[in-house]
């Protein structure tokens, strides 16, 4: 009974296990969803602004604040943080977020992507260094 009772146990925890690793962020699937940004931001050090502002830091910044970048009044008047919540919501649909943007972009649907997207994101401070 005992034995059994442990084997249970065990195999719960397994399951827990596998479940939790399979929703954890994924940077390397991150980083391919960021070819789709690509042709139009750079993120890392040294970073431009391309047809879009660079990316670097992008968590805790406020929408519109890449210096020489010369956004739509639409997105800077914005007046979003960018936190996971909001990029989330914005990246779905960025024209229902920020209508008026001249970011012309399907979107990303997925959430797991957007998940993995947010991680591979989150890696860059501000310096464009990872963390
Ligand atoms: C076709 C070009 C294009 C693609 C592809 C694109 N973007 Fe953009 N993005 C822009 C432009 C242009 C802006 C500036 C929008 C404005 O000023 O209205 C922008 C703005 C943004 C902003 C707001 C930045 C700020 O400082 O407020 C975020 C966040 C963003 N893009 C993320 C992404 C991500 C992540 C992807 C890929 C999944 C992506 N973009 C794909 C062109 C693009």
């Amino acid at each position: 009974m005992k034995a059994i009772a442990s084997a249970a146990l065990l195999t719960l925890g397994f399951a827990t296990f596998a479940a939790t690793t399979a929703s954890a962020q994924d940077i390397s699937a991150g980083e391919r969803s960021w070819n789709k940004c690509r042709a139009c931001h750079q993120i890392g050090e040294g970073a431009k602004n391309l047809v879009g502002p660079h990316l670097n830091g992008l968590f805790g910044r406020h929408t519109g604040a890449v210096e020489g970048y010369s956004y739509s009044a639409a997105n800077k008047g914005a007046d979003i943080t960018w936190d996971e919540a909001v990029f989330a919501e914005y990246i779905k649909d960025p024209r229902a977020k920020i209508p008026g943007t001249k970011m012309i972009f399907a979107g990303i649907k997925n959430d797991k992507e957007i998940a993995d997207l947010t991680a591979f994101l989150k890696q860059f401070g501000k310096d464009g260094k990872k963390s």
